[in-house]
Order: C-alpha cells, then structure tokens, then sequence
C-alpha cells in the first residue's frame, strides 16, 4: 500500500524482472483493492498554465509533411495548403502553444530559405531525420499561419547550433518588428503587412548533443551573446526558453542557474520514456508483454524525481521560481514502426501511451508552480503523436483522447490530493496503482482525474473533499480491451472516451469503481452552486 501526497516525490522499486506469472497469480487470488483520495480543496496551490499542454512539431518524417502540410493543390482538403481534419483535431484540443520547427531540425534550420515564392525556395540535407531533402516549402509564415488556424501561441526555437546572432535577431526583426526597414520590408514583400506576436523562443535545443555538442559553460556565454540581440520590438516581449538538461544532468542546471539565470525565462527539460530504457533496443510500439507495460509507466515515473532535482537547483538562485521549467520534449519513444524510414520516428500509440501521457500530465500538475510549460513530442505521427495520417486519412490516438479529456484542467488552480493506494506488482517490483490529480477552475467547478495503472485489477476508490461540499458527479472514461488495444485506420475507435456511470455521491464522499487499466475525468458537482 501507498500513501502519498501528490506534490511529492513518488518511491518506486527498480529491479527489472518479467511479470507476466505474478500477474496471473494475482488475478485468480486478489480481490479488488480499495483505495482513497483526499482531495484538499481549501488548499489551492498554483495555476496549472494550459502551456503545459503543449506541442511539438519538428521537420522530422512526417511530422509537417504529410502531416500538417499537404500544399494548396492537393486532393486532401485543406486552408492555404494545411490539412483540414488535423486543424479540427487539434483545435478540439484548446492548443495553447506549438513548438517548430526543432529539436535537432531547428539548428541546422536557416529561416531565410523558408520564405518568398516557394518555387525559389533552396532545398536541404535534413541530415538528422533520414537524410530526406527538404524543400522548405513549409517555412515560418507556414507555420505562423498553422498556428492562427488551430489558435495556438507559437514557439520558435532559433539556430544557435549552426546559424549566426544576425540570422537569429533578423528572424526575430522579420516577424515582430513595426518599424520600416529591409526585414519588415521583405516580411511585406512576402504577403504579411502586420508583424506577429512572438512570445515564446528557444535560444538553441540540445545544446550539449546534437545542437552544437557545447559545454554548459560555452553554451551559456553563447547564450548571453545571442540574447543580447533578440530585441523586444514594439508591444512584442520575448519569453526567453534556455536550453537545459535532458533527464537526471543537473550539473548543466546548476551551471546554466549560476551564469545566466538572470537572463533567462525558461531553462527546458527533455525526458523520453522508453520501456527498456536502452537506446540501442528500446522496445516495440504495439508488442509487448506485461513486464514492458510495467517498465514503460515505472520509467515515466521517474519524471518527477528529474523535475524535484532541478526544480530544487534552480530554487538556490530563484527562491520565487519566477523561472519556469519548460519539459519542451517528452513521451515515449520506441523502435521505429517496422517498414517505415527508421530516421522518421514513426510508432502506432496504444492504450499503454495514454496512461504515460496521464502520469506526465499529473505530476506537470503537481509542479505548477515551476513547470509552466511542457510539449510532447510530437503533434503529429512522429513518436507519442496526437494523430496519425497517411494519404487522406487521419486516426487520433489514445494519447489525443487524453488531452482531450484532461483539457479542462487547462488554467485551472491546482488542488492537492493525497492518496492511499495499493501497490501494482509485476514480477518483484511495484509501483502504485491508483493516481489522482484535481484543479478548479474559474467558475469554481472541481475536475478530478484518476488513473488506474493496473491492468488486472479494478479498484474501488473512495474520494472525500476538503473545502468542498459534493452534490453530483459526471465523467467520462478511457480505457479498452487490450494493454495494447490501438486504433487503426480500419479500427479508429477503439481507443474512446464514453461517458461513465461508476461514480456515485455517498453522504458526501464520491466512490468510484475504476475497470483495470482506466482513466477518468470526473466533474465535480458542488451543492454550493
Ligand atoms: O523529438 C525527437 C528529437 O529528440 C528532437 O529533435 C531532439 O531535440 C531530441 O533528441
């Protein structure tokens, strides 16, 4: 059994062992389990920003290509060349932010050969994704149109790898700049009299792999020169994203805190789940065992211990966490779909990848406080995608039903829950089975979601409330046959939310008969409305 506050780090048991015949012991020998939720509504926390629902989309396989971008003259149905049914989708999602065009994409990316006549634009080696040309006919007025479409805040992350400071301040003069001059002249040329609004840009990504191979210390005098000249124009005021760590490297925190904390808004983080956790191997999409379905939700996990650790460092010269922890990467990443392009990270997403994108988005909420954007990667069909396309046709996947669902926690206030729960065992390890997380929005109606890990046994979880007085609840359900149930473009609906009927008010309390392997979004009825 665990007993845990959810603003604190969870304890979790790591030896890795195949599990499938414990599993079967459990289901013919355990009942079902009860757990309970104490959700502390009198003691709200801080805003869960809707940033950290955010995307990623890079020149990568067929993340922009076939996946957004279709061309005005295609058959497919499309505004000014990008596809109409992924504009649905997403806009269906409230997407706050959009981060393009990299990852490594974006430092070897020059904005330049991206604009004008797309006949005249030059063509490129994209020498980290498949070595595919890329003729950069989506370029950054592509982009900045996607996102007005889909209402998204776009975020820009700039070439520091290979570019130049003039290249990075021109792009920043190009799209934001009022004043008359070549740039803004050339961005009029192009088709756009107003400049846009640009708050959120990256200053370089990966810096210490494959966006320049750089030392925390290099790369944090690089990033002082480069800040200097992204100007502020008019209205327009940049938020300042730093490259930061990848999982467990908080010696580049503590490096990029000491030496450029006070120019920075953001430091960012990247955490990939991979179920073997060998990048060599990392495991299949869609055919695993039990024990890879347990090492793929314990590795997603041990986000939130990389979050306390850094978020702890960077508290030693920002008390007031006024920096934010971007995680602008995050998800699963598995061997490539067999017989695609491996350089195009493409995999089919099971119910396995909503329960990780669940547990991500419950502990972003739980540092709400310091982590004030995330963007998984990636929007579309690279890696744990929101949808799928190929030709014509469009699937959304169990992670999008999961940002669909969990939307309305989007700008909500954070209320702590605390949990007792059972233990999920497979094989010798163990890691709870139950996990909740609850925000309130404006109007004051509480959404609590829960997620059940354990895909042999239901739980039976009570919910009492603190500052909250229950008349009613109604909610919606996501789960499925399988742990590896998916939706294809035969089978789209496999993976579904449905309304759900196990929840019901007792004397004040809430029970809630969560089916193995589920999650649920409830809205919290109050008898004070
Ligand atoms: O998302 C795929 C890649 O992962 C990104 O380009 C890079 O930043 C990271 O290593």
């Amino acid at each position: 059994m665990y007993f845990f506050l959810m603003d604190t780090p969870l304890l979790i048991t790591a030896t890795l062992l195949a599990c499938a015949p414990m599993a079967a012991f459990a289901a013919q020998t355990q009942s079902v389990a009860d757990a309970s939720v104490v959700v502390k509504a009198d003691s709200p926390g801080a805003v869960v920003a809707p940033e950290i629902y955010g995307q990623f989309a890079e020149h990568l396989g067929t993340g922009i290509y076939g996946g957004v971008w279709v061309g005005e003259n295609s058959d497919i149905p499309n505004t000014r060349g990008m596809r109409n049914d992924v504009i649905e989708a997403l806009r269906n999602l409230h997407l706050s932010v959009v981060r393009w065009p990299g990852g490594c994409f974006a430092d070897e990316y020059h904005w330049r050969d991206g604009i004008g006549p797309r006949e005249n634009r030059p063509s490129m080696i994209n020498t980290n994704w498949g070595g595919v040309v890329e003729d950069n006919s989506f370029g950054t007025h592509e982009f900045l149109d996607f996102c007005e479409l889909v209402g998204a805040e776009p975020f820009i992350s700039g070439n520091i790898g290979s570019g130049t400071v003039q290249e990075m301040s021109q792009w920043v003069e190009y799209m934001t700049s009022d004043a008359d001059t070549p740039m803004t002249r050339l961005r009029k040329e192009n088709g756009r009299a107003e400049p846009w609004k640009i708050k959120y840009f990256g200053i370089g990504n990966e810096t210490w792999g494959c966006g320049g191979s750089m030392t925390a210390e290099f790369y944090s005098d690089q990033f002082r020169k480069y800040n200097t000249f992204l100007k502020n124009y008019g209205g327009n005021k940049l938020f300042r994203i730093a490259c930061g760590p990848s999982d467990s490297n908080y010696e580049w925190t503590r490096v990029l805190m000491e030496k450029v904390g006070h120019a920075m808004n953001a430091l960012s983080l990247h955490y990939y789940t991979l179920p073997t956790g060998d990048w060599s191997r990392k495991g299949s999409a869609v055919d695993f065992e039990e024990s890879e379905w347990f090492s793929t939700l314990r590795r997603t996990l041990m986000i939130d211990e990389f979050i306390g650790q850094h978020s702890r460092i960077m508290d030693r010269k920002d008390p007031e966490k006024k920096i934010a922890l971007a995680v602008d990467e995050w998800g699963t990443w598995y061997d490539a779909q067999p017989g695609t392009n491996p350089g195009f990270l493409r995999q089919q997403n099971t119910l396995r990848d909503s329960m990780v994108a669940a547990l991500n988005l419950h502990i972003f909420h739980a540092h709400a406080d310091r982590v004030r954007m995330a963007n998984i990667a990636q929007m579309v069909n690279v890696l744990q995608a929101m949808i799928l396309t190929e030709g014509p046709e469009m699937v959304l996947t169990p992670t999008y039903h999961v940002f669909e669902m969990y939307k309305v926690h989007q700008g909500g206030t954070f209320i702590p829950v605390s949990i007792s729960t059972p233990d999920y065992v497979c094989g010798d390890e163990r890691i709870p089975a139950v996990y909740a997380t609850a925000t309130m929005n404006a109007e004051g109606t509480l959404f609590l979601s829960l997620v059940n890990v354990d895909p042999n046994k239901a739980q039976s979880v009570s919910c009492s409330f603190e500052g909250y007085t229950v008349s009613g609840v109604s909610g919606r359900i996501l789960t499925a046959p399988a742990m590896d149930s998916e939706n294809s473009f035969e089978q789209p609906d496999v993976v579904k939310p449905v309304a759900f009927d196990g929840a019901s008010v007792e004397a004040g309390s809430l029970r809630v008969e969560m089916p193995a392997k589920s999650i649920l979004v409830l809205e919290i009825e109050s008898a004070a409305k």
